[in-house]
């Protein structure tokens, strides 16, 4: 009853009804004439004067406040309908840039679904346990590059793992590989600068470089990863080049040793930086793990992004950055000015995780999973036809399937009303598309499932 007072008053005053100055009724004759109770209506009245809506004058009543700016009364215009300004209600041309197409085909959790793990595979309970000892510990500010117990395990996993050469003191926690990706930008690029992005490419990237100020350059991949000399050649200089070498986003090209080794010359001739975004590279099924450009340079020109949104998952947002030392205070400067430091919880967990050795057992345990999950999909999908080909399934836990000619969006939103999750190919270029395929994730998607999706699929083509 007391708020349904204030309200009314408050939407009385703005909206002009009563004018400052106005006497009000009395507490007494305004409960008699609602018939309420009189304590109420006290209690909003002791409330819209503290709020400076009404004033009392002791001996005299209880009146409208003389001292209401007119501005009170915009507050209850009719929405919408403020007085016109040029550009009055503008955003960032920056931001503005950054919406993306609807993506009419990601609709549920239907079979496919990308950057889905395996989220039943996952150890809960030793991770529900590790995250309760923390608790209390992990409730302090920290280092802006994070818990040093979780970055020293990092050093030492990358290092044998991945053959990044780097110390704890290099390594910085952060949410995902996005906010990676969004540091980096911010770190080093100035308005208008440009930065190479493979196309097709990883749209987040393209967004993190937008949103610094960087304009993105598409160079285009072939069946060695980024074109380099293409790049090259267009006579135009770039800051820097964001690659995933190891299992190109999406069409899932390994990069060859050569463009490597041309990619880290033009870095070192141009002084222009390497952001290498290693997503997905602990599943490998056909070979070794392929070592991180990181480790071959030797210039100190490579910026590494990994995250455990893959091979833990994606809800955690947790991810890190190696950053050549010479980089690390700017880095540590962007960092407190962003969001100060990760949230230590997480990390304090995942430390014990990796150091107690349930993070490598699942790593092997999904490797596993995902290569059998790997081999029937791959198996199945030659029912679609010999116009089919499947390209990048040599690592991650998604694949492409190139589908020749076909227009790929209006297969994924066919694919999307059949109750699969499939992304168009097409969707993954910022120019005009050279290639048409459907990107199908397997993480997810348990073993026994995938027959039946890709009969659907199969179903939706010959459709
Ligand atoms: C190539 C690539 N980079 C970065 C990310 C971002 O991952 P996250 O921020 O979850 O670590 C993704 C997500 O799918 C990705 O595919």
């Amino acid at each position: 009853l007391y708020l349904q007072v204030c309200d009314g008053y408050r939407e009385a005053v703005a909206g002009g009804r009563l004018r400052p100055g106005q006497r009000i009724p009395s507490t007494r004759s305004l409960a008699a004439a609602l018939g309420i109770s009189r304590l109420p209506v006290l209690v909003a009245y002791e409330q819209l004067i503290a709020e400076g809506y009404f004033e009392a004058r002791p001996g005299s009543g209880t009146f409208v406040s003389r001292e209401l700016p007119s501005e009170a009364r915009l507050l209850h215009r009719p929405e919408g309908t403020g007085p016109g300004r040029a550009g009055g209600r503008r955003i960032a041309r920056r931001s503005s840039r950054l919406a993306r197409p609807a993506a009419p085909w990601a609709r549920g959790f239907g079979a496919f679904r990308l950057s889905e793990p395996a989220l039943d595979h996952f150890p809960f309970p030793a991770w529900s346990r590790l995250l309760a000892r923390h608790a209390r510990t992990a409730a302090q500010y920290g280092s802006a590059l994070g818990d040093l117990h979780l970055r020293e395990e990092l050093a030492a996993y990358l290092a044998s793992a991945r053959g990044v050469r780097c110390e704890a003191d290099q390594v910085m926690i952060v949410s995902g590989s996005q906010q990676a990706l969004e540091i980096t930008a911010r770190v080093l690029l100035d308005p208008g600068d440009r930065v190479w992005v493979e196309e097709p490419g990883y749209a987040g990237a393209r967004g993190a470089i937008a949103m610094a100020g960087g304009r993105p350059v598409p160079v285009p991949i072939d069946g060695e990863g980024l074109v380099v000399a293409r790049a090259r050649r267009s006579g135009r200089r770039a800051r820097a080049a964001v690659v995933t070498p190891s299992h190109q986003y999406p069409l899932g090209v390994t990069m060859s040793a050569a463009r490597r080794l041309q990619l880290l010359e033009w870095a070192r001739e141009a002084g222009a930086w390497i952001v290498e975004d290693d997503y997905d590279s602990e599943y490998r099924y056909d070979s070794q793990p392929i070592a991180a450009l990181q480790g071959i340079d030797r210039d100190q020109r490579v910026i590494y992004l990994g995250s455990f949104s893959k091979v833990l998952f994606p809800g955690l947002r947790v991810g890190y950055v190696v950053v050549p030392r010479d980089l690390t205070a700017p880095f540590i400067a962007v960092r407190e000015a962003m969001d100060i430091q990760p949230p230590a919880l997480l990390s304090a967990a995942l430390a014990d995780l990796i150091a107690e050795g349930h993070f490598a057992r699942h790593v092997r345990r999904t490797s596993q999973l995902y290569r059998e999950r790997r081999r029937v999909l791959v198996e199945c999908l030659r029912d679609l036809g010999p116009s089919w080909e499947v390209v990048g399934a040599e690592a991650g836990i998604h694949l492409v399937v190139l589908c020749g000619r076909r227009p790929d969006r209006p297969l994924a939103l066919r694919a999307a009303q059949a109750g699969l999750h499939v992304m168009p190919l097409s969707s993954c270029y910022a120019g005009p598309p050279t290639r048409q395929g459907l990107v199908l994730g397997y993480g997810g998607t348990p073993t026994h499932d995938i027959p039946g999706a890709v009969a659907k699929l199969r179903s939706v083509v010959e459709a």
